[in-house]
């Protein structure tokens, strides 16, 4: 596998809505990030994905966008965006910027010319059909309701996959395809080094054939915006693929099929789901199951493909409430889940507030949630008479403001987040957990993630060292080799607050073996260990000429 910059690198993602507000109006902007950059330089971070942006309307918070060339007014100015990326450079870091073009917001230019007339120029850049009895379709909106929306202007409906006010463009389009190209060299041309790009799956969508994701021209549309913008800078680019799996993943990403980087699984995500029930039904998580996901696309797509690795995102609940344990063991299983994720191959991604630890927020009250998809999905259950209280449950493990209140930095006001009123409440935990006591205590969540990244730079077999799965049945240790040459890296984790067992098997040979990393002080060499502590995590670096040492 030819070897590139960013195998070594962790990327952060920033929310900018919730990340760090600069002039007290309760929302976060980009002179609060450039104010927090050497935070982030001194975490030790390669690259910022920055979710949007750009000029919108906000119906989902920014993924809505109205203009690709301006930035959103609450943010900040494009003089702003060109210091961010000045300053970001200084302390070499780089910045991804969110792509979305599978839709745009209903306040972009083109939709408002295109929803004018049937022959209007722009008609073509959206997806428009005409029916006489209801939707041309029953395809629903993943914001609740129907895909498809009414249009009285032109007596016609316009697809859209998310909000009313996100009409899907049409990238059959070859003009649209050609704007975007121009779009997205006007922002390499500023200095950002690539891409993370919104449902990327979706763009080859056959419509009328009921296809949404992986459409017969997706790789080709992919393949041409290489030829035409990616390959022309040294850019780093992530797909959001709701739909891959490694097959198709290989596709995307791997080597001469001139595609992207990489791509982010949702296989693991869907875990705590009832199968094909959607993200609001829940369901414990098996841990054999993660075990099983995370290991299939770590052996499928080695050397033939690379992995991205995440727990967190914008869109998904704090991993320490969901698969950790946000009471008493938060520190532990924080620091758990960070070790058993960083020492895989793929470039590691670190969403804002995941370093300190944040948690899950529950409010009660529907009106203090901001995000559509929770509100929308709350109003139909109660139209359809489901309680509250049911609804609630849902929202408090899976809705997406778990991830969006505001990051709390210290135990001022609001978690030092803004001098204002923040546009969504701060956790009331932002006292105990905050930035400002992380970075002064050595033994927080925020050293550990600090060492990870570190250590990925310092060990080529974190990055390309062969994973095995090994204890496959275990129903509480997650645990895993890497092997490169003469070195094995094995990498064990303890998944609850229980003390399971732990045996090497005999003869394994680790006589020269160091502790790379650990949660708890006085940790055993693996020979010694017996049993483990409560979501006890532990990676040793063994140097063996005994080839066999092996597990199975
Ligand atoms: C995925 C984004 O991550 C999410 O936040 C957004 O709502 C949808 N795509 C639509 O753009």
């Amino acid at each position: 596998m030819n070897k590139k910059w960013w195998h070594q690198s962790t990327v952060y993602q920033i929310y900018p809505r919730s990340f760090n507000d600069h002039d007290g109006d309760g929302i976060g902007d980009i002179p609060g990030i450039i104010e927090k950059l050497d935070y982030l330089a001194f975490l030790g971070i390669d690259i910022i994905w920055l979710s949007p942006v750009y000029q919108s309307p906000n119906d989902d918070n920014g993924y809505d966008i109205s203009d690709y060339y301006e930035i959103m007014s609450d943010f900040g100015t494009m003089e702003d965006m060109d210091r961010l990326i000045e300053e970001a450079r200084k302390r070499d870091i780089h910045i991804m910027m969110d792509l979305v073009i599978n839709h745009t917001s209903d306040e972009h230019r083109w939709f408002i010319e295109s929803r004018k007339s049937k022959d209007n120029p722009y008609r073509d850049y959206y997806v428009w059909r005409e029916s006489s009895d209801g939707p041309p379709s029953d395809i629903t909106s993943v914001f609740s309701g129907p895909a498809w929306e009414y249009d009285e202007e032109t007596g016609e409906y316009y697809f859209h996959l998310f909000s009313k006010k996100q009409p899907d463009l049409n990238l059959h389009n070859k003009e649209v395809r050609k704007h975007l190209y121009t779009m997205m060299n006007f922002w390499l041309e500023k200095g950002v080094s690539g891409f993370r790009m919104d449902v990327i799956d979706l763009i080859g969508k056959e419509i009328d054939e009921n296809i949404l994701t992986d459409g017969p021209n997706l790789h080709d549309y992919l393949q041409e915006m290489n030829r035409e913008v990616l390959s022309t800078y040294p850019t780093i680019t992530v797909g959001e693929t709701p739909s891959a799996t490694p097959e198709t993943a290989k596709l995307y990403t791997g080597e001469g099929r001139d595609e992207l980087d990489m791509v982010f699984t949702f296989q693991h995500m869907s875990l705590d789901e009832r199968a094909g029930k959607g993200k609001w039904a829940l369901k414990p998580l098996d841990l054999i199951d993660l075990k099983q996901t995370l290991s299939k696309w770590q052996t499928e797509l080695h050397g033939q493909g690379w992995n991205s690795l995440y727990w967190n995102n914008h869109d998904q609940p704090r991993i320490v409430s969901r698969w950790g344990n946000e009471g008493e063991y938060r520190v532990e299983s924080a620091k758990m889940l960070a070790t058993l994720l960083h020492m895989m191959q793929g470039t590691p991604y670190i969403y804002q507030g995941e370093e300190i630890g944040m948690i899950n927020i529950v409010f009660d009250d529907i009106r203090d949630y901001r995000d559509i998809e929770t509100i929308n999905y709350y109003n139909e259950k109660i139209s359809e008479g489901v309680p509250h209280a049911d609804i609630m449950k849902s929202i408090h493990v899976k809705g997406r403001d778990n991830a969006r209140t505001p990051f709390q930095w210290d135990s001022n006001l609001h978690g030092g987040f803004t001098t204002g009123t923040p546009w969504l409440e701060v956790n009331g935990n932002y006292k105990n957990i905050n930035a400002e006591d992380a970075v002064k205590n050595e033994e927080s969540i925020f050293y550990h993630y600090k060492k990870l990244i570190q250590l990925r730079k310092e060990h080529d077999i974190i990055v390309y060292g062969e994973y095995e799965l090994i204890l496959e049945d275990h129903p509480e240790i997650f645990a895993y080799t890497r092997k490169s040459g003469n070195e094995i890296l094995l990498v064990i984790a303890n998944f609850n607050e229980h003390e399971p067992a732990f045996t090497l098997p005999s003869g394994f040979d680790d006589k020269d073996c160091e502790i790379l990393i650990s949660n708890y002080r006085g940790t055993a060499h693996p020979s010694e260990l017996k049993k483990l502590r409560p979501y006890e995590a532990v990676v040793y670096l063994i140097q063996s000429e005994n080839t066999s040492n092996s597990f199975q």
